[in-house]
């Protein structure tokens, strides 16, 4: 019955850690959440404020499938404080969260038998929406030593008459890779769009520079959105800055599919946009802060980490020593110490045996997970080393 499109998705791993997570803690579990890749932070207080005014003024209806012309002029205003390049507010669409815009790309550029090139490991989401279009990834290795940066040399060996388009992330998930502007325009050289997942953009740390494909490709698209910067996960607001091209097939689909993103959480970006900079950059100096106490912290506990993460708020590291299989070890870890993290495998092959951490949480929560994983991994870890000998 089912249809070979549905068929292509494989479960977004993080999200089944925390759903499992949330059934432990129906039933009276206490779990730190370090599975999932949103802020622990409230949502700023001008952000929520604009929210309530908009639903008691009653802004509740659909608004112009492309976003409210006030968001989007703030946005345009936004990229050009970032980046330095305003996009003609006409560019913009508005979306429910970053994915629905990333739907609505794919969908415009892949057809069955296409392919989009992107650097492994990948945000997970990337390759099931490529073949839910019919399109099949093209996986280019990365390297922990190198930073986990995309190689342009190996992005042009990787293309073919049938690459559609290429995805970069800077910062990226769940590497926390940080492309420098030379390699972008490297990769924007190559030919096929860039698909700029820029949601991460500014979360950077160790004087790292922030880098946008705004300015170095008219011809790309640049997703990105509210829910990392601003702590709004769950409010689900993000947009497209897209080619002119493109914009009448994007408004077809958003219109059809989606009709608009929630009208008063479009007045919530408006006050995130204009008033939420503080919060975020509070957001950002935490993360700057927890991110040296959850790499030191797993060093301690064995985890191998060779470089530490210049951006988001993501820690890969090397679990093989507690077993190889990341699912199992990630489950172990939920069941027995009711600690989420994300397998390495939701990211590809290249990060099998390796465990995702978010240290965008309390301090207290990141000692907390640490103790608690103290007390299982030398079990785990005896286990692991006794399969091994068993095997050789
Ligand atoms: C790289 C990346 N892109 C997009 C998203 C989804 O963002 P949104 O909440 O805006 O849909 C995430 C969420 O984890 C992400 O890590």
């Amino acid at each position: 019955m089912r249809t070979d499109r549905s068929r292509a998705l494989e479960p977004f791993l993080a999200m089944e850690i925390m759903e499992r997570a949330f059934e432990l803690e129906a039933a009276g579990a206490r779990v730190v959440h370090l599975e999932i890749g949103e802020p622990e932070f409230p949502a700023p207080a001008c952000v929520v404020e604009a929210c309530e005014r908009a639903l008691r003024d009653g802004q509740t209806h659909y608004t112009d499938s492309r976003g409210l012309g006030a968001l989007r002029e703030a946005i345009a205003e936004d990229c050009q404080r970032r980046s330095g390049v305003a996009p003609d507010p006409a560019q913009i669409m508005v979306t429910a969260g970053t994915s629905p815009a990333m739907l609505l790309v794919f969908s415009l550029l892949v057809d069955r038998g296409d392919e989009v090139v992107m650097a492994t490991p990948h945000y997970p989401c990337y390759p099931n929406f490529i073949r839910h279009c019919g399109g099949e990834p093209v996986l280019v290795p990365t390297r922990a030593e190198d930073g986990f940066a995309l190689d342009p040399d190996a992005v042009r060996a990787a293309l073919t008459p049938r690459t559609r388009a290429i995805v970069v992330a800077s910062p990226a998930n769940p590497t926390g890779a940080i492309h420098d502007r030379e390699t972008l325009e490297a990769l924007a050289q190559l030919g096929p769009p860039l698909v700029s997942d820029e949601i991460y953009d500014g979360l950077v740390y160790d004087g790292a520079e922030t880098t946008s494909v705004m300015g170095i490709s008219d011809e790309a698209f640049v997703l990105d959105g509210f829910s990392k910067r601003y702590a709004m996960t769950g409010f689900r607001l993000g947009w497209v800055v897209a080619p002119e091209w493109s914009l009448r097939a994007l408004q077809t689909m958003q219109q059809n599919f989606f009709i608009s993103a929630n009208h008063f959480v479009q007045h919530a970006g408006i006050a995130a946009l204009k008033g939420g900079a503080p919060a975020a950059e509070h957001l950002r100096r935490a993360c700057a802060r927890r991110r040296g106490r959850l790499v030191d912290g797993l060093r301690n506990l064995g985890f191998g980490i060779p470089r530490s993460p210049e951006g988001a708020f993501y820690v890969l590291a090397d679990a093989r020593r507690f077993g190889s299989d990341s699912r199992t070890l990630a489950s172990a870890l939920l069941e027995r110490a009711h600690v989420g993290t994300t397998p390495g495998i939701d990211f590809g092959a290249a990060a099998e045996g390796m465990l995702r951490f978010c240290y965008a949480v309390s301090e207290e929560a990141l000692d907390e997970a640490l103790a608690r994983l103290a007390e299982v991994l030398p079990a785990l870890e005896a286990q692991a080393q006794n399969t091994i000998e068993g095997e050789t």
